[in-house]
C-alpha cells in the first residue's frame, strides 16, 4: 500500500489566471456546473436522527432541507414553498412533529415532501398533493454523512465519491477499516474562510507550504517538510516521526488505532480530496473530514469534524490534543489562503502565476475546473 515518491519533473506549469478567483460570473457558472450538478457532503446523518428533525444546508446557490422522516428515511428537499415561494425554515436545524409547515400562508407539507394541509385545501380538490409537494433532491447516506446532488439526473455516486477515495487509497478495501460511518463527532469548527473555494482545494492538494507554515504537522510527519504532496501519489500515507506516538500537537499518545484498520495504515496519515469540496484525513485513531460551501466568489464556509471510535466520545476522553493539531493547520492554511485571494486581483496575477515541480498535480484540477466550465 506503500510507495516510494518519485522525483517530478523541473519545468514549471501555468495557473489558472487570476479572474477565475475573483469573477462573479465564473463563480456563478462555477455553482450551476459544479455544486449543482455533483455530489455535495452536507450534513452528518446522526445530526438528523430523530423523526422530524431537520438541517438546513446551501448547495449551490439552492437552499435544501435535509429532514428525518417518521418512517426513519433521510431525504431532501428544495426549502422553497410551492404556493408563493416562502422558504420553509430559515433555521439552520430544528425539529418538527410530523409537518414542516410555512409561516407565510401554512401549506404543510409532509416528512415525504407531499402537501398534507392547507388553509381551505378541502373546498380546492383539483390541488395534487404529490405535484405540489416539495421539490425533492437526490439523496446518498456514505461514511455516516449525508450527500445530496441538485441534478436531475445525477452523476454515478459510486464512481464520482466513492471512486475518488478508491483511485487515491488505491483499494477499495483501504477506507473500509476506517469504519467512518461507526464513528461519532468529536468536535465541529466552523471557519469562514475569505477565499475563493479553489484557493482552499489547492491549498490542500499541496504541500510545498508545508515547511513554512505548519510547523506542528511536518514535526509529526517530517516527509511533509519535502513539500511532496502525499494525495499525489496512489496508496501512499506519509509516516509519523519516529518521535511521535500519535497525531496530536505535541506528538504525544493519542487513543487506540481503530479496530478495523491495516497494519499498513497504522503510524501513516493519508489524506483523499473527493472533488468537489470535501477533504477527508485519516489517522489511525481519528478521522477528520471538512466540507466546503462557496458562499461568493471571494468566501468560503469551511466545516470540519473530527471524528473518534464511539467509545471515546461516549466517555468524554479528552480529544482536545488532536484537535488542536488540526485547528491549527486549519487556521494557519486559511490564513495563506486569505493572504492570496486579494493578490488573485492584481494584475500581477491577470495571466496567473506558476506550479513549481511537487505543485503540477493542481494542473489537473485546473484543467478538471475548465473542463465543468466547458472550456475544454
Ligand atoms: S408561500 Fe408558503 S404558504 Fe404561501
Ligand atoms: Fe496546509
Amino acid at each position: 500500500m506503500t510507495t516510494t515518491l518519485p522525483a517530478p519533473s523541473s519545468s514549471l506549469l501555468p495557473t489558472l489566471p487570476g479572474r477565475y478567483y475573483t469573477d462573479p460570473e465564473l463563480f456563478a457558472r462555477e455553482q450551476e456546473r459544479v455544486f449543482e450538478a455533483m455530489w455535495c457532503c452536507v450534513a452528518r446523518t446522526d445530526e438528523v436522527a430523530a423523526p422530524g428533525s431537520f438541517r438546513r444546508v446551501q448547495v449551490g446557490r439552492e437552499s435544501v432541507l435535509v429532514v428525518r422522516g417518521r418512517d426513519g428515511v433521510l431525504r431532501a428537499f428544495l426549502n422553497v414553498c410551492r404556493h408563493r415561494g416562502a422558504q420553509l425554515c430559515t433555521e439552520e436545524s430544528g425539529q418538527v412533529h410530523r409537518t414542516l409547515r410555512c409561516p407565510y400562508h401554512a401549506w404543510s407539507f409532509g416528512l415525504d415532501g407531499a402537501l398534507v394541509a392547507a388553509p381551505n385545501l378541502a373546498r380546492m380538490p383539483d390541488v395534487d398533493r404529490v405535484a405540489n409537494g416539495l421539490v425533492p433532491v437526490h439523496l446518498r447516506e456514505w461514511l455516516g454523512y449525508a450527500w445530496v446532488c441538485l441534478a436531475d439526473a445525477p452523476p454515478s455516486f459510486e464512481g464520482d465519491v466513492v471512486g475518488a477515495v478508491t483511485e487515491r487509497l488505491g483499494d477499495p478495501a483501504a477506507i473500509e477499516g476506517y469504519d467512518v460511518g461507526r464513528l461519532a463527532l468529536g468536535r465541529r469548527i466552523r471557519y469562514d474562510v475569505a477565499a475563493n473555494w479553489k484557493l482552499v482545494v489547492e491549498n490542500f492538494m499541496e504541500c510545498y507550504h508545508c515547511a513554512t507554515i505548519h510547523p506542528e504537522l511536518t514535526d509529526v510527519l517530517p516527509e511533509f517538510s519535502r513539500g511532496y504532496a502525499a494525495q499525489s501519489y496512489v496508496g501512499h500515507g506519509a509516516e509519523f516521526a519516529v518521535s511521535a506516538e500519535g497525531f496530536t500537537v505535541d506528538g504525544g499518545a493519542g487513543f487506540p488505532a481503530l479496530p478495523g484498520i491495516d497494519p499498513d495504515q497504522d503510524r501513516r496519515y493519508y489524506a483523499v480530496t473527493v472533488k468537489p469540496a470535501v477533504f477527508l484525513n485519516l489517522v489511525p485513531d481519528h478521522v477528520i473530514l471538512l466540507r466546503m460551501t462557496p458562499l461568493a466568489v471571494d468566501r468560503t464556509g469551511v466545516e470540519c469534524d473530527w471524528l473518534y471510535a464511539p467509545e471515546v466520545v461516549a466517555a468524554g476522553l479528552d480529544v482536545s490534543r488532536s484537535v488542536e493539531l488540526f485547528h491549527r493547520v486549519n487556521q494557519q492554511d486559511f490564513a495563506a489562503c486569505e493572504r492570496t485571494q486579494p493578490g488573485m486581483s492584481s494584475r500581477a496575477y491577470a495571466a496567473g502565476g506558476v506550479l513549481v515541480p511537487v505543485e503540477h498535480h493542481l494542473a489537473l484540477f485546473h484543467d478538471w475546473v475548465r473542463g465543468r466550465l466547458g472550456e475544454g
